[in-house]
């Protein structure tokens, strides 16, 4: 390297020494090195050192700055420019694969910090490598460099090389030298080549408008070339500027003709005019967005900045910590927890507000300081009040009004909330269970948040998810905290017995360690992810039935059954609840519509048999809904008329005035019509105006809520022989449900008579009916020794309704009944109706829902009852008016049903 430098500084000063030599001849303005050579003060040499540059032709009055990295060239370019003759001939390469390895050195250079100059790294080694038309350049300037030395080559005329010879891994060439000549083409003559030269010029001008960088390359342009004399040299060098192609230029520099040439370097410049053009107009427009966004970005920064001096942003870390620590006081926070809020406090404090770490820890202290921690509302002891409370909204329900007026005593005993079983109401649909818990919560002075779980598959809904997921929330219990703001609000999970078991988890051993009264001190949800004390809160449950609870929950429960209502009933709630509630919900009073009970029995009996009341409540509200639709269209039918007689009066007033003879008697004409207009408007009033109150009675209760769904109250007046009724139990309450046993084929062969059993049974049920056709068999042949009924006939069993799926054994004497009355052709008593499973041995067992059963069987007007006898001691612990005019009977075997069924007629 050093010698490399050594010879360098000593070949700069060769060129130094040259042009100083040249002096002012050459170019006044030009000093040092930069000085530039006038091409035709250059010898023609006849054979000159040959270098082959890649990238473009050097163009004649053009300078090159190539990188010359070849050793055995560097030292001949030494010894070119000490023996005072520095010039080449210089030529461009033809082949693509060698352009791309000198790319690949170039970028080598680049790292290493050197502008990627053409590379220079072999000598030529014959003339195909290259295009034969080329430069005569002289040295110009030599500066050394790492891995070279680097050149500025200057263009001075066209050559053609004619032979090469190659020695020492230098090549020569034998050269023809061109001058610079005229235009051959006679017929365009020099003002037509003047002409061009003034349009590169303006060409040249306009771009430089574009493209500032041009500046500099065009100054040196006007001070080195002789424009008006030598068009010629005007277009190599403006072509030379120009971002052309290798091959486009190459075509400049085989142009010997000069019209030809200019030709050429026109096209060259526009082209290049018109890329100028384009570029700047993408630059403005990036510009133009660029300075748009930066326009948004200041503005949104000021809008920042005036909404924290209002007062107006939230969002500021120390106005969120501060509103944080507000949440907190007047509150008492657990030691534990406090812990928590400070690690969060700081660690927000620490963040960046635009970091989706930041939302995170903000939401969780939301949550974690809008809990009520040691907040409650105070505890009403005070029982007649609680009393009052639970009688304004629901009749009845005796044993959940007594069970919280029990909670309420034992809790002013103990001076805090007892501890124990979680309530679970259940019941029909409709009978009031998510309706009272609001009323208890009043009733304890406590607040309410229910929420339902039917359905509900997803432990997150009670646990929480954990914080890490997106979106993440506390479960419903947490929520119900924070939205209460006391930690003893009543709770009603409604729906208990309709939780889904999903593949997230099983929802109700969630539920378990929040009901479990040894666990809940410490909830912990997933998200909060602190022990929350959940023993102060109130549970109540409700459910349909009890049977789809699962085993550890219900095991947690203390169960209150809520049967549906009968007659009586339905009528009392009727009259003392939901129609005064829909009246004021429908803006009216009793002196607009009224009830009369008579209509409300109508309801009940024919449109509303369900056990609940929620049907009626519907009926009820459709009333009320229709009379105050007939009340308004009535007055304003009323208005309507009113104005009309209005123009009708002012018309006449109008049109007698004119005929009157003088102005007196239209002034009193005037005066004494709106006496009688007065008159007209009262007497019309009395016409249209509706009687109130509406009537709503029996006659017109068809008005209202149209035909009654129910027509009869039995399906049979006396059942037919085969026909038995029978009472069942499910979710809905209780119902009556008729067992039909028909011969379907009668044959001598006994092997082919059996039992055919349809209408939705399931297993239980269809056993149950195996037992009874078996039981009923053995019964007819100890009555009637001769009667061979059953083996001679086949027998189609049906319950209907035949859609709804049904089971159970409660139906087994009422089946053995059926097919006993079938056997004997006896019809059974009228108004008899039996419930109770049967055994093999004709034994009777006890059965669910007594109430429900018996409440079904008054519906039906059914009398005389049949229950086993373990069921007595239920029957004996119903309300009077359930029991009222019922002859019920307790039976041990069948023997006794049959007795009752078939004999007795009493
Ligand atoms: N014993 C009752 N006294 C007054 N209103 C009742 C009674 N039982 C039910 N209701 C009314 O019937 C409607 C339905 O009751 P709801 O509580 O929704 O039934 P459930 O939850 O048992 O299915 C409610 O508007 C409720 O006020
Ligand atoms: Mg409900």
């Amino acid at each position: 390297v050093i010698l490399i430098r050594g010879f360098c500084s000593r070949a700069q000063r060769t060129v130094e020494a040259l042009a100083d030599g040249l002096g002012p001849e050459a170019n006044p303005n030009a000093s040092g090195a930069n000085e530039i050579l006038r091409p035709g003060d250059v010898p023609d040499f006849p054979v000159l050192t040959a270098v082959g540059v890649n990238r473009r032709p050097v163009i004649p009055g053009t300078i090159y700055p190539v990188v010359v990295t070849n050793r055995e060239l560097i030292e001949h370019v030494q010894s070119l420019v000490n023996s005072g003759s520095p010039y080449l001939g210089t030529f461009l390469r033809q082949s693509e694969v060698e352009v791309k390895e000198t790319d690949k050195g170039t970028k080598n250079q680049k790292q290493d910090g050197i502008p990627a100059f053409d590379t220079i790294d072999r000598g030529i080694m014959s003339l195909d490598e290259i295009y034969t038309i080329g430069t005569l350049t002289q040295i110009h300037n030599i500066f050394p460099i790492r891995g070279g030395i680097s050149l500025v080559l200057q263009g001075h005329r066209r050559l053609t090389a004619q032979s090469l010879v190659v020695s020492d891994g230098v090549s020569k060439v034998k050269v023809q030298h061109y001058r610079g000549k005229r235009s051959k083409k006679t017929g365009d003559g020099p003002d037509v080549l003047e002409a061009y030269a003034n349009e590169i010029l303006t060409t040249i001008k306009e771009i430089l408008k574009f493209n500032p960088l041009f500046k500099e390359q065009l100054d040196y342009l006007i001070a080195n070339v002789d424009v008006n004399l030598n068009p010629g040299r005007l277009a190599d060098t403006a072509s030379g500027l120009t971002g052309a192609t290798s091959t486009e230029l190459q075509e400049i520099l085989e142009a010997f003709d000069i019209q030809e040439r200019v030709n050429k370097a026109l096209y060259l410049l526009k082209k290049e005019l018109q890329a100028s053009k384009l570029q700047r107009e993408i630059s403005q427009k990036v510009e133009e967005k660029v300075n748009e966004n930066h326009r948004k970005f200041l503005l949104q920064e000021q809008l920042k900045n005036i909404k924290r001096e209002l007062g107006l942003e939230k969002d500021g870390k120390n106005v969120l910590s501060t509103k944080f620590k507000q949440q907190l006081d007047g509150k008492d926070v657990p030691e534990e927890v406090m812990k928590t809020i400070e690690e969060e406090l700081e660690r927000l404090s620490s963040l960046e507000e635009s970091s989706s770490e930041f939302s995170v820890t903000r939401n969780y202290l939301d949550w974690l300081t809008g809990l009520p921690w040691g907040l409650s509302s105070n505890e009403n002891f005070d029982i007649s009040r609680a009393q009052k409370i639970l009688d304004r909204d629901h009749y009845g329900m005796e044993d959940v009004k007594n069970r919280i007026l029990e909670f309420i005593a034992v809790g002013k005993l103990l001076g805090q909330v007892p501890q124990g079983k979680i309530v679970c109401l259940v019941g029909p649909p409709g009978v009031g269970k998510t309706s009272i818990g609001k009323s208890i919560a009043e009733a304890l002075n406590r607040e309410f948040f229910r929420f339902s779980v039917g359905g509900l598959s997803d432990v997150a809904e009670i646990k929480g998810h954990r914080r890490t997921y997106v979106g993440s929330m506390p479960g419903k219990l947490i929520q119900c905290l924070k939205k209460t703001q006391v930690s003893n609000p009543v709770v009603m999970i409604d729906e208990i017995d309709k939780m889904g078991t999903g593949y997230r988890g099983d929802p109700s051993s969630a539920l378990l360690e929040v009901l479990d009264p040894s666990q809940n001190a410490s909830f912990m949800d997933h998200y909060l992810d602190v022990p929350i004390d959940l023993s102060r809160v109130l549970f109540i449950c409700t459910a349909n039935m009890t049977d789809t609870i699962p085993g550890p929950l219900a095991d947690r429960m203390e169960f209150i059954p809520l049967s549906g209502y009968i007659m009586q009933e339905k009528v009392e709630i009727a009259k003392q609840y939901l129609s005064p509630a829909a009246l004021k919900e429908t803006g009216l009073t009793d002196k607009d519509v009224q009830l009369s009970e008579a209509s409300i029995e109508q309801l009940v009996r024919w449109y509303c048999r369900e056990a609940g009341v929620r049907n009626l409540q519907k009926h009820i509200n459709q009333i009320y809904r229709k009379a105050a639709l007939h009340l308004v269209q009535a007055s304003e039918q009323g208005d309507k008329s009113k104005d009309s007689k209005d123009v009708i009066s002012q018309t006449y007033n109008y049109v007698s005035s004119l005929f009157s003879p003088d102005g007196a008697e239209k002034i009193n004409s005037e005066t004494s019509v709106p006496e009688v207009k007065v008159e007209e408007k009262e007497e019309d009033k009395e016409e249209k105006k509706l009687k109130r109150p509406i009537m709503v009675t029996e006659e017109n209760l068809g008005d209202y809520v149209g035909k009654p769904i129910f027509t009869s109250d039995k399906l049979y007046d006396h059942t037919p022989v085969g026909v038995v009724m029978g009472l069942a139990f499910n979710q809905l309450g209780g119902a009556t449900l008729y067992i039909e046993a028909t011969v379907v084929d009668e044959h001598e062969d006994s092997s082919r008579s059996g039992l055919h059993t349809t209408g939705q049974l399931g297993d239980v049920m269809k056993e149950s009916a195996q037992i009874a056709y078996t039981v009923a068999k053995r019964t007819l042949r100890s009555h009637d020794r001769k009667n061979n009924f059953f083996s001679k006939n086949s027998i189609h069993m049906h319950v209907p309704e035949g859609a709804t799926p049904k089971d159970g054994p409660s139906a087994g004497i009422t089946m053995v009944t059926a097919l006993l009355s079938l056997a004997t052709g006896k019809q059974v008593r009228k108004d008899l109706a039996m419930t109770g499973e049967i055994t093999l041995t004709g034994r009777v067992l006890p059965i669910g829902g007594v109430r429900e059963k018996t409440i079904a069987a008054r519906r039906e007007l059914a009398t005389t009852l049949i229950f086993p006898k373990a069921n007595e001691k239920d029957f004996e612990e119903l309300p009077h008016l359930v029991k009222e005019g019922l002859k019920p009977h307790f039976v041990e075997n069948f023997e006794q049903v049959y007795k009752i069924a078939f004999e007795s007629e009493d």
